[in-house]
């Protein structure tokens, strides 16, 4: 009796580190999602860079072993929210979301607090709501920097007289990333423009007066055709357009080739969307940036994989990103340079894109 009694718990210990060991290797292989499904919400497909975010989050989580609910929301606020709330009622693990609009979607996410889904806000910060857990995206700041920088050394603001014409052009409103561009941007510019080396001859400068509703191309291009006929159509010279992303670059290119007859402006932009490299190489844009949307998502993925093991996912900054109820932990990827120099390298060579795409 004593030995059959011996005997079953020896087959019981022998059992609990079989299992044991199993979860270790788990562990340490850094894997698996098992039958975690995690929700992906992504604004449109309408812009070339969700469709890529879109797409390498997929193939990244499913490589980690999870199952993945990718949506995307036609740039429409309620269609994001039922979609979320949709993820939600399906009981998902987790919800990563590039939002459409930063305030709109504290409401549905309360529901996810509710029942412990953790959210982690991708690109676009999500306000005003305590259920973002993280933040992951590239250094929105920088990104303007670099496009301040860009047009301070192309027009040698350091020691030209000028004065030197230029026009302004940024994001969405309900976008929080748009701000932090055109901020990095002025920061840089604002001091020309206060001395008047740099002259903005539509007057229009402050930040709710340049922005461009869903960064539509076409919003850009009608804003921009209608200063280039009221302030340029006599032959003034429009020396730079700085403008935030390559969406709505692609509007002040169309408004440039449309109606303006003069030198054509150094022009900004950001993304490096396939017809805007396209258009640095015609010489028709001056630079984009990069953002690898593979090491956004191979970053997220990392998140996603270290709170699903219950433990605290990695960020490198903790102070930059209030969302109105407190600091957002973030990952902050950094954007690079491109222009038409560069781009074989970065985009090509790095498999981005092949050379075909750029054609
Ligand atoms: C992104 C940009 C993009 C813009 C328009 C921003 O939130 O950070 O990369 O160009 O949205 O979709």
């Amino acid at each position: 009796m004593k030995k059959r009694l011996i005997g079953i718990l020896l087959c019981i210990l022998m059992a609990a580190s079989v299992l044991a060991a199993c979860g270790k290797k788990d562990e340490e292989t850094g894997s698996k999602g098992g039958d975690k499904t995690i929700g992906v919400c992504m604004p449109t497909k309408d812009l070339q860079r969700w469709n890529q975010d879109g797409e390498n989050m997929e193939k990244q989580l499913k490589a980690a072993g999870y199952k993945v609910d990718l949506q995307y929301a036609s740039n429409d606020v309620q269609t994001q929210v039922s979609q979320i709330e949709n993820m939600i009622a399906n009981d998902v693990s987790l919800l990563v979301i590039a939002s459409i609009e930063g305030d709109s979607l504290g409401t549905v996410l309360a529901q996810a607090k509710e029942k412990k889904i953790p959210v982690i806000a991708y690109d676009r910060l999500i306000m005003n709501t305590d259920a973002v857990s993280y933040y992951a995206t590239f250094d929105n700041y920088m990104v303007g920097t670099k496009q301040g920088e860009y047009i301070e050394e192309a027009l040698d603001l350091k020691n030209a007289a000028g004065p030197f014409n230029i026009e302004l052009i940024t994001g969405d409103p309900g976008d929080n990333n748009a701000k932090y561009f055109f901020d990095g941007a002025m920061d840089v510019l604002n001091p020309y423009i206060d001395s008047g080396k740099l002259v903005v001859k539509s007057g229009q400068k402050d930040f709710a007066t340049v922005a461009t509703a869903s960064w539509s191309t076409e919003n850009a291009q009608t804003r921009i055709e209608n200063i280039i006929s009221s302030f340029y159509a006599d032959g003034t010279q429009l020396h730079a357009v700085m403008a935030s992303n390559d969406s709505t670059a692609l509007g002040v290119a169309n408004a440039l080739t449309a109606s303006y007859t003069g030198e054509w402006p150094i022009l900004t932009g950001q993304d490096c969307d396939i017809a805007n490299v396209k258009n640095m190489k015609a010489g028709k844009q001056s630079m984009s940036i990069f953002k690898d949307t593979r090491d956004l998502a191979t970053q997220v993925v990392k998140m996603v994989d270290a709170i699903m093991k219950g433990g605290d996912a990695p960020v490198n900054d903790t102070k930059s990103y209030d969302n109105g109820k407190g600091i957002v932990p973030t990952y902050l990827c950094e954007p690079v340079f491109a222009d038409a120099n560069n781009y074989k390298e970065l985009l090509i060579d790095s498999g981005y894109y092949t050379e075909d795409q750029l054609k």
